[in-house]
């Protein structure tokens, strides 16, 4: 039932998708992992042209669709924001009418959550958020992914994120965590808290999957934390403000100190990555044996893969 579900689907928030959906993606991707790790390829995207469209760059996001997408059989065109002239010269939705008379399937990375969905709605073919500012659902499935490889379960694991907890990263993170039921606790100064309108709906959620959603400003909240998180201070499009985040967040540092003070030894560290060392993490913390940001990385090519199965594949 979950996988016909997903049949036609875009894929543009958590907020669109059940606990046990988010599930099959994650499950999914470990399946398809497997299969690669042995050598066996499939080929549910035989025929399908995939269009990548980039406003923003991207090192992980672009090659997890272009390797996810050939490995299953599929064509892949990179379209960046000097190939095609999307919300300047020709509006989103006549690019959207176009690109879904010629292409399967739509990834999109750029700056406007709106435009995403403007996509979706008017190409008529699976859309795929590959990061807006306001959310990155796909990378949350890689992390998602890589928690459940090393403790073997999500529900009930402690999650801290720490940073700036209002952007694509910290929000996807809470939707996410509060629809599998893994306790989420931001730790940001209040000026970098997520919206009320964006905790209350996840507090929604959570009520349902059984997890806690805690704001804190006090670095002490991450005491009993099974994963530590934290991204960038400076999203992209935002470098303008480096000087205010270094300010506000150097407190929020993820290094030793705070790793030791979750009082629990087999904490991780995680990061979506590209890492800013010396600012969001110490090297230290990074190069460390708690540190698995590297499966995490590959995790994206596994996971974004399972998307586009999922939701366009002959599978
Ligand atoms: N984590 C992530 O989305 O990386 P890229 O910006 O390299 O795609
Ligand atoms: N918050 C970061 C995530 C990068 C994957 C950004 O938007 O730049």
């Amino acid at each position: 039932m979950v996988k016909e579900n997903l049949k036609g689907r875009s894929f543009l928030t958590l907020k669109d998708f059940t606990a046990e959906e988010i599930e099959y993606f994650i499950d999914l991707a470990a399946e398809l992992k497997a299969k690669k790790k042995q050598g066996i390829l499939g080929q549910s995207l035989k025929g399908k042209n995939i269009a990548l469209i980039f406003e923003k760059p991207s090192t992980r996001t672009r090659c997890s669709f272009t390797i996810g997408c050939i490995d299953e059989g599929g064509h892949p065109e990179y379209l960046g924001s000097d190939d095609i002239q999307l919300g300047y010269k020709e509006s989103v939705e006549d690019t959207a009418r176009v690109l879904g008379r010629m292409f399967d399937g739509i990834e999109f990375r750029g700056f406007s959550q709106e435009n995403v969905e403007k996509l979706a709605k008017y190409s008529g073919v699976p859309v795929w958020n590959g990061l807006t500012d306001e959310y990155h659902p796909t990378q949350i499935l890689a992390d998602f992914l890589t928690m459940k490889e090393h403790f073997g379960y999500l529900k009930g694991l402690n999650f801290v994120y720490a940073g700036d907890g209002r952007n694509n990263m910290a929000n996807s993170l809470m939707i996410g965590s509060a629809k599998m039921g893994v306790n989420f606790t931001i730790i940001a100064p209040k000026s970098l808290w997520p919206t009320d309108e964006l905790v209350e709906l996840c507090k929604g959620y959570a009520k349902e999957s059984g997890a806690t959603i805690t704001l804190s400003d006090e670095v002490s909240a991450v005491k009993g934390a099974d994963v530590i998180y934290t991204d960038v201070w400076c999203s992209m499009g935002e470098e303008d403000k480096a000087a205010e985040r270094i300010a506000l967040l150097s407190p929020y540092q993820v290094n030793k100190a705070m790793m030791d003070s979750t009082g629990k030894d087999t904490t991780i560290f995680l990061h979506c990555l590209p890492a800013v060392k010396g600012k969001e993490v110490t090297e230290e913390v990074f190069e460390s044996a708690q540190s698995h940001v590297f499966d995490e990385a590959e995790n994206r090519m596994h996971t974004i893969k399972a998307v586009m199965v999922a939701t366009l594949g002959n599978y």
